[in-house]
């Protein structure tokens, strides 16, 4: 057909982003894939709650799973409501009808990737699943790692994996916010999740990282045997400390593999001097450092959170599935390699 109908689960920060950069440009869109890329549906949980996007022509919103999952016209699922429990069912419901998934859900992917790889992997191969918009919201880091080394071993992955948080600690520090002000802003610009105990507890980005090691080593590794530690406990005195000290503290995702193959993972506020590239990588900018063999050091920089970053991401894997491209699979096999969680000394 030359229409790709859409159905999108959530209509919040990301999922009216989504709606509205396909409405700018589905010209372009056209153009480029030779199909209307068309919302037919937007699943949310109050049909009566105002809208901060116009729906497009013909767009109904709806409120129960079935009507996109049961909707033979729908080609892709887009979830982007959030949750490991209704989400999963969603995701899972529509690649067993037949659906692609397109996700921004880095809670379910971390938790529930293997399986969902097992179950793509039972399906036709028309059948594609997407998540670039999961890790770092606007940085196509997922996309780099699943191609860009696959004749590379990497060695070191680490930075800011988290907007909200270097969002707050900007705030905290540059601008003397109280944590519960520079939370209350963040909120408010779309960059925490829908419990913030997941940005600020370092869980969010716990989950990133996860999704990192599986990418770069072909390891599954609990969530919970990486050390995490949030910003919850960090105070005016911390940021007057790292002044003295001459730096600041950022919260960071850490993952190494040694030369004996074993993994190790952390994510803590670190103190970082202002020498460091990470000491200016402010507001809900996300900056990941990958150390390779081949590469030496490569970095990846951009807005890691907020409608637009992340909506970006979400439409570059709609529009790749609309023109019909094939997602890279990651080409690390399982590793036998060990985690073990010798990192936790260095904890700031
Ligand atoms: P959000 O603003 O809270 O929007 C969530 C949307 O999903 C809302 O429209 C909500 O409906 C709907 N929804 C939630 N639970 C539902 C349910 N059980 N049934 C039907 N609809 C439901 O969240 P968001 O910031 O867009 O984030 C969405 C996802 O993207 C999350 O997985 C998040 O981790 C991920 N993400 C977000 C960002 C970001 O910067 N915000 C960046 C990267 C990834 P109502 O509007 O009716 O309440
Ligand atoms: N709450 C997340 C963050 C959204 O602030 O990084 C992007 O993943």
């Amino acid at each position: 057909s030359d229409t790709i109908n859409l159905g999108i689960f959530g209509g919040g920060t990301v999922g009216g982003g989504i709606v509205e950069i396909l409405q700018k440009k589905s010209a372009h869109f056209q153009k480029l894939t030779g199909k209307t890329i068309n919302v037919k549906k937007v699943c949310v949980r109050d049909a009566s709650k105002p809208r901060d996007f116009t729906l497009p022509e013909g767009c109904s919103i709806v409120t129960s799973y079935d009507d996109i999952l049961n909707d033979d016209g729908i080609d892709i699922a887009v979830e982007v409501m959030g949750g490991t429990t209704d989400a999963k069912d969603v995701v899972f419901g529509a690649l067993k009808n037949g659906k692609s998934v397109v996700t921004a859900n880095k809670a379910l992917i971390a938790k529930d990737l293997p399986e969902i790889e097992k179950l793509l992997a039972s399906l036709n191969d028309d059948t594609e699943f997407r998540y670039e918009a999961a890790v770092c919201g606007g940085i196509p880091i997922i996309r780099s790692m699943q191609s860009d080394f696959v004749g590379d071993d990497i060695k070191v992955m680490s930075g800011i994996i988290n907007g909200c948080t270097n969002f707050m600690l900007t705030a905290m520090d540059r601008d003397k916010k109280s944590y519960d002000e520079a939370l209350g802003q963040a909120s408010d610009l779309g960059y925490a999740e829908a419990d913030p105990t997941l940005d600020v507890g370092g869980f969010d980005a716990r989950s990133k990282l996860k999704i990192l090691i599986r990418l770069a080593y072909g390891m599954d590794v609990e969530e919970d045997e990486i050390n995490c530690r949030g910003i919850t406990e960090l105070t005016k005195i911390d940021f007057e400390y790292a002044k003295m000290l001459g730096g600041t503290i950022k919260l960071l995702g850490v993952a190494e593999r040694n030369d004996s193959g074993e993994v190790s993972a952390f994510v803590s506020p670190c103190y970082v001097t202002n020498d460091d590239p990470l000491s200016s990588v402010n507001g809900a900018t996300n900056a990941i450092e990958v150390v390779s063999s081949n590469l030496v050091s490569s970095i990846y920089i951009g807005q890691g959170a907020g409608r637009y970053p992340t909506a970006n991401s979400c439409i570059n894997d709609i529009v790749a599935l609309a023109k019909g491209d094939k997602t890279p699979l990651p080409f690390n096999p399982k590793s036998e390699t060990k985690f073990s969680n010798n990192y936790s000394s260095t904890f700031f």
